[in-house]
């Protein structure tokens, strides 16, 4: 069997802004077109979490790579779309302006895009279902379209992973649903990591899922998915049982699983 490639390696790193820890002893290993959700409270070190990721917080204990690299060495491999981006909806951008923004670097917006950049962010829209939409205000959009928008914003770098914190919050169920088998289509290149706090993402769209709460747990449910499709209608799902067996300490079975996933039938 080939070996994946490691795409973020967290190694015994704990993380204080003051003196107050919020992350202790994180160990965290995702590969390549992993789904990984993380959950847990709030205040929890989510955000925090994905902010060391992105080398924007910086630990002195422990270590993070990025494709085996410094996070800050391998930034245009990342994706990332921040908790609560709020646009000014009162701003008068247009859609195609707000995705341009994407890209990292290259030259100076005052002096104009080129046709590459516009025909790149014309193929971030296009991947997340918007380009119709390219000349909107993006005042003008519902709260999902522009959630797709960031995202596009997101892809315009051509990352290799994409780092969501909580993409749907103050989104319909409906358009979280959009949102995240949007993401499932792009999981198919590109690995996906999304804080949030919806079970079911867990259960419908991760095969990975680590659970912050200053310490982190982290499970492999690739193997569980069959078990969560298959409970019949009948049968009552427990998400408090879930999010506690998330919530304990890494189990067993993320390495061998049959004992503890015939426990986990006989609970859900
Ligand atoms: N820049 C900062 N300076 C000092 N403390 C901070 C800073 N950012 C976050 N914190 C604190 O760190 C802790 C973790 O915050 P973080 O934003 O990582 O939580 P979270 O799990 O993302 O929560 P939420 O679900 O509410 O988004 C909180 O107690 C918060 O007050
Ligand atoms: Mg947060």
């Amino acid at each position: 069997m080939r070996k994946k490639i490691s795409v973020i390696e967290i190694n015994n790193l704990s993380f204080a802004y003051d003196k107050d820890v919020i992350l202790e002893n994180i160990n965290l290993h995702v590969e390549a077109l992993d789904f990984l959700a993380i959950i847990g409270p709030n205040g929890g070190g989510k955000s925090t979490l994905l902010k060391l990721i992105l080398g924007i917080n910086q630990s002195k204990e422990g270590t993070i790579k990025v494709f085996d690299k410094s996070p800050k060495k391998n930034l245009s491999l990342i994706g990332y779309v921040p908790q609560n981006t709020n646009v000014n909806t009162d701003f008068p951008i247009k859609v195609i302006e707000v995705v341009l923004m994407g890209h990292v670097g290259s030259k100076n917006p005052i002096f104009g895009y080129g046709k590459d950049e516009i025909a790149c962010a014309m193929g971030a829209l296009a991947q997340v279902g918007m380009q119709e939409y390219s000349q909107s205000k993006i005042g003008s959009l519902s709260g999902g379209q522009r959630q797709r928008v960031m995202i596009a914003r997101a892809l315009c770098a051509h990352p290799q992973v994409l780092i969501l914190d909580e993409p749907t919050s103050s989104i319909d169920i409906k358009g979280q649903k959009e949102i995240y088998d949007l993401l499932k289509l792009l999981n198919k290149s590109i690995t996906i990591v999304v804080v949030s706090h919806d079970i079911s993402v867990i259960l419908e769209y991760a095969n990975k899922a680590a659970h912050i709460n200053k310490r982190l747990s982290y499970h492999d449910i690739s193997n569980k998915q069959a078990t969560f499709h298959t409970h019949n209608k009948s049968e009552h799902f427990c998400e408090i049982e879930l999010l506690q067996m998330l919530g304990s300490d890494s189990c067993e079975s993320c390495v061998s699983e049959n004992t503890q996933e015939k426990q986990w039938r006989k609970k859900i």
